[in-house]
Formats: structure tokens, sequence, C-alpha cells
């Protein structure tokens, strides 16, 4: 596939216990014919290493604000500009909060606050956090401005709790990110998305 064709993602993977599902989601993008470039917070890095997307994307993972090879044209506002859509997956509740309320102390949150492109986020977080007012209010304040939320989906979660918090299943955010992108849509089972 030529460059200029090629569609062009972000995917943001942050803090969460269910951070090795985005590597399932980087794998099946990248198969589908999909640019995908890692954008890692500090803390997704405890749960997950950069070295896996990087051999499922074969591209470089970005980690901090602070690696930039060319400092007069940064990496992130470069990422901003060339995604067509940024994914969010999982998003943190403290993720969730920093893009409503437009911090930028990261790569990631730098990236979704200078981009023009549509935004999706896939929240994952222990049921109690996701309906606590705070992350409802930011929630809500993201969908108003045009953030496309998928999930959260009830079920038993990593803490031990049932409850809504699960990450959206994994094929089912893959084929929205296909669709916005208009990418159409591969198989609907997890093994034909999902293949090792
Ligand atoms: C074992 C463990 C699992 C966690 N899982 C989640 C989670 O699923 N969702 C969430 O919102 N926070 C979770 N947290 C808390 C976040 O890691 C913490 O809020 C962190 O500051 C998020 O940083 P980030 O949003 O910059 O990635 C977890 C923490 C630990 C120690």
């Amino acid at each position: 596939m030529s460059e200029t064709t090629q569609k062009r993602m972000v995917l943001g993977v942050t803090g969460s216990i269910a951070a090795y599902k985005a590597a399932e989601v980087a794998s099946a993008l990248s198969k589908a014919g999909i640019l995908v470039d890692v954008v890692m917070t500090e803390e997704a890095v405890r749960f997950i290493t950069p070295l896996t997307f990087t051999a499922l994307t074969h591209r470089p993972v970005v980690t901090g604000l602070w690696e930039e090879e060319q400092p007069s044209r940064p990496t992130h506002i470069e990422l901003a500009d060339a995604a067509d859509l940024i994914l969010v997956a999982p998003a943190t509740a403290n993720v969730l909060a920093k893009m409503a309320h437009g911090l930028a102390d990261d790569a990631l949150t730098a990236i979704l606050l200078a981009t023009q492109a549509p935004v999706l986020v896939a929240p994952a977080m222990n049921g109690k956090m996701w309906s606590h007012p705070a992350t409802q209010a930011n929630a809500a304040l993201l969908q108003s401005r045009g953030v496309e939320m998928i999930g959260p989906e009830a079920g038993l979660l990593a803490c031990g709790y049932e409850g809504l918090g699960r990450l959206w299943p994994v094929a089912e955010i893959v084929q929205r990110c296909l669709r916005i992108l208009g990418s159409g849509v591969i198989g609907v089972a997890g093994s034909e998305v999902m293949g090792g």
C-alpha cells in the first residue's frame, strides 16, 4: 500500500490493567493495513512493554515528550497532524479527566489536545471509578465535544468486582476504527481480526 493512501492512526495506551489488550488492537489494525503509531503513558509502560507494540506495528513507540529527534518539528505535533484517527484504548479515569480539562503533560495528552482528527476512546476501569460523578461528568463533556466513546461493558473486572468498567471487546473496537477510517470491516470473529 502506498504511503500516500495508507490510513494513519495513533493508538494511545494508558495505565490500565487492560493495557495488554491494546496489543491485540495494534496487531489487528496493522494487519488491516493501517499505519499505527503507538503512544504510551508512563503508567502504561508498567503494564506492557513498548517492545511488544514495536514488534506488532513495525513502528517506533512514543513513551514520552522528551525523546524528540527534531525539536523544531516535535513528534507529538507531527503525529497529531498526520493521524486520520486517534484511539485511546484502554483509557483510564485519569486520562479522561486530563482530556476533559485540556491537560497536556505527556505525549498522549499533548497529541489529543493538538489534533483535529476524530477521537475514539475505550474506557477501562473499576466500576466505581467509572460511575463516579467526576468520571461521568468528564465522559459527558468529552462526548459533547465530539469525542466518541466505545464502552465500557459490564462484567467481571480484574479488581475482582462485577461491574461496568471492562474494556469493550477488542474486535468491536477494531471494527469501529476501520469504519471511521473508511477501510471496510474485516472478520467479526476475534480469530480473523486477531490472528497471531
Ligand atoms: C494494578 C493496577 C491496575 C490499574 N488499572 C486501572 C484501570 O483499569 N483503569 C484506571 O482508570 N486506572 C487503573 N489504575 C490506576 C492508574 O494506573 C493510575 O490512575 C495512573 O495514574 C494512570 O495514568 P495514565 O492515565 O497516565 O496512564 C490501575 C493501577 C494499578 C496499580
